[in-house]
């Protein structure tokens, strides 16, 4: 596995592996790499001959009050799992070689990334649109794997992709779990034992909410204030935001109908905000 913190030696790697008939696979990452990271890597080789990954904490998707300084890394760790689950190349630039002048182009989904995570986060769709454009840029990957628990990110990634005419085929993976629910995420090491003891309600306050749809409950407005009764259980849980939106536009949904919706929650448990969401609907997609 070859290991680059500059662009020009990695391109001219993807560019030697492209001539010799391999296609390119990308799996975009910030690193402190769990088992869901390696699911993305290991679809990424099921698709394609090369695989790059790119581990980069990139500061213009941190609000200022956000955890940008205490990010947790572990960068042997990551390269030895990256190896391991089949990479062929990690790239590993520094903020400077990301963003060598002071930037004045940003990437911008307009409407979509308004919403959900982004009402909480105003800055954070903008830094992730346009990091993940320019990592593109760089790779130039025929596909790029991204996990669905960060389900508005897949969104608005399938977005731009599809309006900026990028050659790109985005593809989504089921979110990876513990054994009692709760999505495998970096941020997870910040719970505290109590924290971490409560915070599989979230997935279940999704599970119940989409044994309610099969029940023939519709509503959004009750399955959100089911949901928000279970998680408002927890003394440790603040809920940031419960929503149910239609799967591609994130616009927000009154009834369940023909298209489906997805459940998409923020809850800070203590300090730490942890995501989820499923799909209600009977296609179990998110
Ligand atoms: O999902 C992430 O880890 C990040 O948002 C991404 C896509 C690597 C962009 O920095």
């Amino acid at each position: 596995m070859q290991i680059f913190r500059e662009i020009p030696p990695l391109r001219a790697f993807v560019r030697s592996r492209r001539q010799a008939g391999d296609a390119v696979g990308f799996v975009p990452t910030m690193g402190f790499l769990h088992d869901g990271h390696l699911s993305l890597v290991r679809e990424a080789g099921k698709r394609a001959g090369c695989v790059v990954v790119s581990i980069f904490v990139n500061p213009t998707q941190f609000g200022p009050n956000e955890d940008l300084d205490t990010y947790p890394r572990d960068e042997a760790g990551d390269l030895a799992k990256c190896e391991a689950a089949g990479a062929a190349a990690v790239f590993l630039p520094r903020v400077w070689e990301m963003y060598p002048s002071e930037p004045l182009t940003t990437v911008r989904v307009a409407g979509m990334t308004d919403r959900l995570c982004g009402a909480s986060r105003p800055t954070h769709f903008d830094g992730v649109t346009t990091i993940v454009t320019k990592l593109f840029q760089v790779v130039q990957p025929d596909v790029a794997v991204f996990g669905q628990k960060d389900f508005q990110q897949l969104a608005v990634i399938r977005r731009m992709v599809r309006e900026l005419h990028m050659p790109i085929d985005i593809v989504g993976m089921p979110t990876a779990r513990e054994a009692d629910g709760l999505a495998l995420s970096s941020r997870n090491a910040y719970l505290s034992p109590a924290q971490r003891a409560d915070a599989p309600r979230l997935q279940q306050a999704l599970q119940a909410a989409r044994a309610e749809v099969a029940a023939g409950v519709l509503d959004a407005e009750i399955l959100i204030e089911r949901a928000r009764e279970k998680i408002q259980g927890s003394p440790h849980a603040r809920i940031d935001y419960i929503e149910v939106v239609h799967p591609a536009t994130l616009d927000p949904v009154g009834v369940i109908g023909p298209d489906g919706a997805v459940m998409a929650l923020a809850v800070f448990m203590g300090e730490t905000r942890l995501i989820d969401n499923l799909r209600l609907d009977d296609r179990n997609a998110a």
